[in-house]
């Protein structure tokens, strides 16, 4: 008799996206081509993602690395999400998404930083997709931040050493609340998590594939979810 098996959707998936550079080169377009590209392909991706069952998608738009790329590639960029965030305060109660932001936000424009404040509050109820973007996101650069909250809270006595747990401290991270990700997905060819979640992907599964950023789509989203279900998670158990 054939064993019965549940197909399983993760709960939460998240995403390196690359690749729009080398996406870009193969036309001959400049690299910001890419990055326009493969901010379209991000906001298709939350649509996809929700009708697959997925409730929340975090995704890798800026690293704390990203700094020393040339200045107009990395103004390029703000001004992308600066777009981004801006469409989405009208857009979040159409599409129902809550959205925030990861990462430490006070190095950003001001302007940027006040759009993803009113983002963030106007779709803090939504009960649609919860869509996580990691803007100057490191993961070391996250637990640091969360360590010296939880040090000052020690040092006025809002908490006791022994208090602290994996799950107390977790609530000090950017991610707090937000359960770690089922999957990890990783596009373009490269097989490393570069600094992106550490902490919550202990765990996770991760799905490396070839197809650059820009070319993803919701077939390529079904794949790592079917290369997910052949996988037998254990946790440290046998
Ligand atoms: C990696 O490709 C991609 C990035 C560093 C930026 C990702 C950002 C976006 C897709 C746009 C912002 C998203 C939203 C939601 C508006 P790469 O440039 O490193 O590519 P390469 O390795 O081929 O050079």
């Amino acid at each position: 008799m054939a064993k019965e098996t549940t197909y399983r959707v993760p709960e939460h998936v998240a995403i390196i996206m690359d690749g729009n550079g080398r996406w870009a080169k193969k036309r001959f377009l400049p690299r910001n081509a890419g990055h326009v590209q493969g901010s379209r392909v991000a906001e298709q991706i939350c649509e996809d993602a929700w009708n697959l069952g997925i409730k929340y998608l975090t995704i890798y738009a800026f690293s704390t690395e990203n700094w020393v790329r040339p200045e107009d590639e990395v103004k390029a960029l703000m001004n992308l999400l600066r777009k981004y965030m801006k469409d989405s305060i009208e857009r979040s109660s159409k599409n129902n998404m809550r959205v925030r932001v990861i990462g430490d936000i006070s190095r950003l424009d001001e302007d940027l930083q006040e759009s993803i404040q009113t983002l963030e509050a106007v779709s803090a109820e939504n009960t649609g997709l919860c869509f996580q973007v990691a803007i100057n996101y490191g993961g070391r650069d996250e637990i640091v931040r969360a360590a010296r909250q939880l040090a000052m809270d020690a040092a006025d006595g809002r908490i006791k050493p022994e208090e602290i747990t994996e799950e107390r401290f977790y609530t000090y991270f950017d991610t707090g609340g937000i359960p770690y990700p089922d999957l990890m997905i990783r596009t373009s060819g490269e097989c490393r998590t570069s600094n992106f979640l550490p902490w919550q992907l202990a765990y996770s599964e991760f799905y490396f594939t070839d197809v650059l950023w820009p070319d993803f789509n919701k077939k390529e989203l079904q794949k790592a979810i079917d290369y997910y279900n052949n996988r037998e998670r254990r946790f440290g158990g046998v």
